[in-house]
């Protein structure tokens, strides 16, 4: 059934996270905001939040709403005894930074702080843009690419590997781990892509446990050295497990998200040449440019929280141990926020205020090296791509079903492309 099919049904006719909904969940999210922005849905007893107020205030209270749902999103339930084996050759799944609350939360979100404060981001600016421009020289001839892995994969994924210190050769390694990570998070792997995604992350494991190693043993300038070397007040290293899930954190959040803004991106720039000729002849607009397309995209769709105590939520009495899902998407969608709340306006003037990195204190670690990564890219692709047209009909493109994360796996473009400027 599709989602105007849904439409005309009750509310409980499916889930929020129903493949249907996650495949083209902007209709339904406008619905959940008319009719129920703080919903219980039947089947599941989980309570999806959709109005920005109401996600704004889940997102500050973190006393109340907690993010100890790692079990949760690693799966409840007999777990299939393969897997069980395979999991068994790593280490074991700690909470740190995204799945962990204050104090500790804090006290691991500081290891790793300075690589991303906007100073440090700002020093970064040469680089990206050298590697944005490298990557648009690869399809200039063609006049044509496959967006995704041509440029919008490649940028984030550099980025951090740069920073974290390991090498680009291993760069099809990253990219498989990550798309593991991602696969896991999704809740929509069968039992075998289970399978394969955790014997990936054995894999990851291994690998940067041996880098760890080498940095205990050799420091170099990197974030890898940063989270050997950094000590909590007590003086206590982080333990193995413990890096290991700060750095799955910042490959899996870092990378996909990124990605996704960067092919949404481009997407609303063909779909929008009359946006598109105004950033052409002002390229200051591309900062809310940015900004649109985080609020319009917005990568991390959904996340989850778990309450601590009984509290009331709009009409709602929650009980403590509900499920609620922040539907970050449908909030920056909202109507009394944003007037045309489905249109991409490059002056629009409160773009900023989009909740796409969240909000309260898990808002994200990595948003000025986005922001940084998004402004930079989208400058050049403005200044340097013309004639920009879908390569394929706008119904093949494909947003893989994920509870959390939403973007796209492909995006054929056919482009001019300008010579890069002698500056
Ligand atoms: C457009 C790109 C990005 C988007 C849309 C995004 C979105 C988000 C959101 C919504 C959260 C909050 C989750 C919550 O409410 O619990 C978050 C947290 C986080 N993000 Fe990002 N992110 C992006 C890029 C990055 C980058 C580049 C990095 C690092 C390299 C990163 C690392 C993290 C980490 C580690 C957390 C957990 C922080 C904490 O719990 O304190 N993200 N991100």
């Amino acid at each position: 059934m599709s989602v105007q099919d849904l439409l005309s049904q009750p509310l409980e006719a499916t889930t929020p996270i129903s493949p249907e909904v996650l495949a083209d969940p902007h209709p339904f999210n406008a619905r959940l905001r008319r009719e129920a922005p703080v919903y219980r849905c039947p089947h599941s007893g989980i309570v999806f939040v959709s109005d920005y107020d109401t996600v704004r205030t889940v997102a500050k209270d973190h006393q109340t709403f907690s993010n100890r749902f790692g079990q949760a999103m690693r799966g409840a339930g007999e777990v299939d005894p393969r897997i069980l084996e395979a999991q068994n050759e790593g280490y074991p799944p700690v909470d740190t930074m995204l799945t962990q609350d204050p104090p500790l939360h804090r006290r691991y979100r500081g290891m790793v702080n300075q690589a991303f404060t906007a100073r440090r981001v700002a020093t970064l600016e040469p680089y990206i843009e050298s590697l944005c421009h490298d990557l648009i020289d690869g399809f200039a001839s063609a006049g044509a690419c496959e967006f995704v892995d041509a440029f919008a994969e490649r940028v984030p994924m550099t980025v951090i590997a740069n920073q974290l210190g390991v090498p680009l050769s291993d760069y099809d390694l990253f990219k498989a781990w990550s798309d593991a990570f991602v696969a896991q998070l999704s809740r929509m792997a069968s039992p075998d892509e289970e399978l394969a995604a955790v014997k990936l992350i054995v894999e990851f494991q291994k690998y940067f446990a041996g880098k760890l190693e080498e940095r205990r043993r050799e420091p170099t300038d990197d974030i890898l050295s940063d989270i050997v070397h950094a000590r909590f007040e007590d003086q206590r290293p982080l333990d193995v497990p413990e890096m290991l899930s700060i750095l799955q954190q910042l490959l899996v959040a870092g990378n996909e998200t990124t990605t996704h803004c960067l092919s949404e991106g481009m997407l609303l720039l063909v779909e929008n040449p009359d946006q598109f000729a105004l950033l052409k002849a002002d390229s200051s607009l591309v900062e809310n440019f940015t900004e649109e397309v985080l609020r319009l995209a917005s990568p991390t769709a959904n996340m989850w929280r778990v309450t601590t105590q009984d509290t009331r939520l709009g009409e709602l009495q929650l009980p403590a141990g509900t499920m609620v899902q922040l539907r970050y998407a449908s909030a920056n969608r909202d109507e009394h926020v944003y007037p045309t709340p489905d249109v991409l306006d490059v002056v629009r003037d409160n773009a900023r205020t989009n909740l796409a990195f969240g909000y309260g204190v898990h808002m994200c670690i990595g948003a000025s090296l986005a922001r940084k990564e998004l402004n930079v890219a989208f400058r050049v692709l403005v200044e340097r791509l013309e004639d920009l047209e879908l390569g394929c009909a706008r119904a093949d493109l494909h947003y893989a079903p994920n509870v959390l994360l939403r973007g796209m796996s492909r995006l054929p473009l056919r482009c001019r492309v300008r010579a890069r400027s002698a500056a």
